[in-house]
């Protein structure tokens, strides 16, 4: 990516088999303060040049968003297979406050596109010893949508895609290997429908891990690791690859803070992230 550039973060969509959350009869049972996902509808700040380390491996700080992320022109698909972690209290912490993580995949989450953003991911949310787990798509500026009918526990393997067929239209399916659910849906740019002109750009693509700590001021919860593994894009020329010249973003969680949120590549097609946080700084 540019060093002068800022990566932002978040979220899609639409389909009548997926309920919106806004239909108080189909919301899942999250935690009272989330009435939408957190960080809806923003694209989030992920990444700053000024917080980069200067030594190789480049890792660029920022207060959302851990993961990797290309950057360049014609991204048109991407996927990663992520395995859900167990989530649990941070040492210290306290039990009857929300804590939680989100992990997608997505296109433009860098600032280069800044109106549009497409993204699938899954929401992993821990209160009161009650871990709850919701994937969900989003196509901004549009809020995000909770796969309500998409049951997902500690343990399973999903497979996340996206696929753009133009700038104004994709498809994202996701997977669970487990139970053998799969939903999909074709989604069309909500800025297209509205005949405004941000579109997709397919000037990035992402593999992150977030933090809605600095956003909503919800904690980090203890997520161990998550791996996306078997991650790959494809660009409308037909070039297709994985994470080799991904750029690596980490969260810390305040300018001098310490890091909380690791990632590394792994042998090309793989990213992962490791929770580094400690009680004192996500009680
Ligand atoms: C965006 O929101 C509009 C209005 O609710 C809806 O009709 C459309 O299907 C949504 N599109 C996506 C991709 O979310
Ligand atoms: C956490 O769960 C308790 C019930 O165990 C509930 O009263 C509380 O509202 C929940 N917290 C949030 C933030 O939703
Ligand atoms: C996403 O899924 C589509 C349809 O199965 C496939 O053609 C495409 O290659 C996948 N994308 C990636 C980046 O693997």
């Amino acid at each position: 990516m540019k060093l002068a550039t800022v990566l932002h973060a978040v979220l899609l969509g639409s389909n009548t088999i997926f309920a919106l959350r806004d239909d108080p009869t189909t919301d899942p049972p999250l935690p009272s303060i989330r009435r939408s996902r957190l960080s809806d509808g923003l694209k989030t700040l992920f990444f700053a040049h000024e917080d980069r380390d200067t030594t190789p491996p480049t890792v660029a700080y920022n207060q959302n968003c851990a993961g990797a992320v290309l950057t360049g022109a014609g991204y048109r698909s991407v996927t990663g297979t992520l395995q859900i972690p167990s989530i649990k209290l941070p040492p210290g912490a306290n039990r009857d406050k929300l804590h939680a993580v989100s992990a997608w995949i997505g296109i433009d989450g860098e600032h280069a596109c800044p109106n549009s953003m497409l993204q699938v991911g899954v929401d992993m949310y821990l209160n009161n010893s009650i871990s709850q787990y919701w994937a969900w798509f989003e196509w901004f500026p549009n809020h995000s949508t909770y796969l309500t009918d998409f049951a997902i526990r500690a343990g399973d393997t999903l497979t996340m895609n996206i696929t753009a067929a133009s700038l104004s239209s994709a498809e994202f399916a996701i997977t669970n290997h487990r139970t053998g659910q799969r939903d999909s849906a074709t989604l069309t740019d909500p800025a297209a429908a509205a005949a405004a002109a941000p579109l997709l750009c397919g000037f990035s693509t992402e593999w992150m891990v977030e933090d809605f700590s600095a956003s909503d001021g919800v904690p980090l919860v203890d997520f161990g690791g998550v791996a996306f593994t078997g991650a790959q894009f494809a660009t409308d020329s037909g070039v297709t690859g994985g994470v080799e010249a991904a750029e690596m973003a980490g969260v810390k969680e305040t300018a001098d803070g310490q890091v909380v949120i690791e990632c590394e590549k792994v042998g090309g097609d793989e990213v992962t992230c490791l929770y580094r946080g400690d009680a004192g700084t996500n009680t």
